[in-house]
């Protein structure tokens, strides 16, 4: 990696800023192939520019921010309420495993599902068919097939978008 300091250890700022620019030309170039070779997505394209302009619309936040407060339960009350016992997937050795290579590549990935709700609701209702939408690096996918293992009943239907950055369609869906 070339520094950004000079041999007095002052910061370059103008290589600094030029390698900022660099990096972000790249990217929006990235975008706009990545988009311009997949026309279902232009919508979704259309809806990300306009979001990085001017925000979500700010009604349509708001209302969804107030309804999904309102629709908020606990996990334990949820759990409580359609009588499904609590299991923690997370004692188990194969989500453990899944966890620990996750942390190696230092993924994290903001609003995760609930994988014990997942796992406890699968295992004690036994699904024959569950439909996920959202899978990014596959800890709940994992929850529930780890429930369709133990019960052994059930088949799990996984669906996602095409990621920019790995820019491979066969890596999810
Ligand atoms: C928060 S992550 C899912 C996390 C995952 N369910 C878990 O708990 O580990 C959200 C995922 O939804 C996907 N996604 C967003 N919009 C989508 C859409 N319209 N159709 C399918 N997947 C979508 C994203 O690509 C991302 O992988």
């Amino acid at each position: 990696m070339k520094s950004r300091r000079d041999q007095f250890g002052h910061v370059k700022f103008g290589a600094f800023i030029r390698e900022g620019i660099a990096q972000l030309a790249t990217s929006l170039m990235q975008s706009v192939v990545f988009y311009a070779k997949r026309p279902a997505m232009w919508g979704e394209f259309a809806r990300a520019v306009a979001n990085k302009l001017h925000g979500p619309p700010g009604d349509e936040r708001a209302a969804a921010t107030l309804r999904c407060q309102e629709l908020a339960k606990l996990k334990y009350e949820v759990l409580n309420q359609l009588e499904i016992p609590l299991v923690d997937v997370t004692d188990l050795l194969e989500y453990k495993g899944a966890r620990k290579r996750l942390a190696e590549r230092g993924i994290t990935v903001a609003g995760a599902a609930d994988t014990t709700l997942l796992y406890s609701t699968c295992l004690q209702r036994k699904p024959v068919s569950v439909l996920e939408t959202g899978v990014a690096h596959g800890m709940s996918s994992l929850a529930i097939l780890l429930a369709i293992a133990r019960t052994g009943t059930g088949h799990l239907t996984s669906v996602d978008m095409p990621y920019r950055a790995s820019s491979d369609d066969s890596y999810v869906g």
